[in-house]
């Protein structure tokens, strides 16, 4: 099984119609191919971890890589594991606050790899942070 972290710029205004459109066929596919994880959004960027059989992921990126809502697609990280992370999630969600400490620093660092591309050796890293908040936000939800 792989994860994959990748990040995205909105190619224009997302309302919260536009959000759930995405959200609502992604659970109904991504049930169907046994794929997990989480998406975030603010302010115009998409950071989305996708997790399940390598074939299938793949596949699955490059139609989300072609889709016309999102431009700048960049794959940031991407691991080989034999757990998943998000598998109560077929998609989960979340809308990050960027005047919230934790949500800024990973808006910002997306933000950063969008305008200027972070270095492969940071990429670890990146997944590291993006993950470590996402289980925060998990824990929050659980609670
Ligand atoms: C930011 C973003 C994230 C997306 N994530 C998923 C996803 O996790 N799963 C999925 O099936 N489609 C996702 N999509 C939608 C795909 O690009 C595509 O529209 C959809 O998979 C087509 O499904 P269909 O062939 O069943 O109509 C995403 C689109 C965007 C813009």
């Amino acid at each position: 099984m792989i994860q994959l972290l990748y990040v995205s710029g909105a190619s224009r205004e997302m309302s919260e119609r536009d959000l759930d459109d995405i959200l609502h066929k992604s659970r109904a596919n991504n049930r169907r191919n046994d794929i997990t994880g989480m998406l975030m959004w603010a302010d115009g960027v998409f950071i989305q971890i996708l997790e399940g059989e390598a074939d299938r992921v793949r596949r699955l990126v490059s139609r989300i890589q072609g889709d016309p809502r999102h431009c700048y697609f960049m794959v940031m990280h991407e691991q080989t594991s034999d757990e998943r992370l998000f598998s109560d999630w077929s998609m989960g969600f979340k809308k990050l606050d960027p005047g919230r400490q934790a949500d800024s620093d990973v808006f910002a660092l997306s933000k950063a790899a969008l305008a200027e591309r972070v270095g492969d050796h940071d990429s670890g890293m990146f997944f590291d942070i993006v993950l470590a908040f996402s289980r925060d936000f998990l824990s929050e939800v659980h609670a």
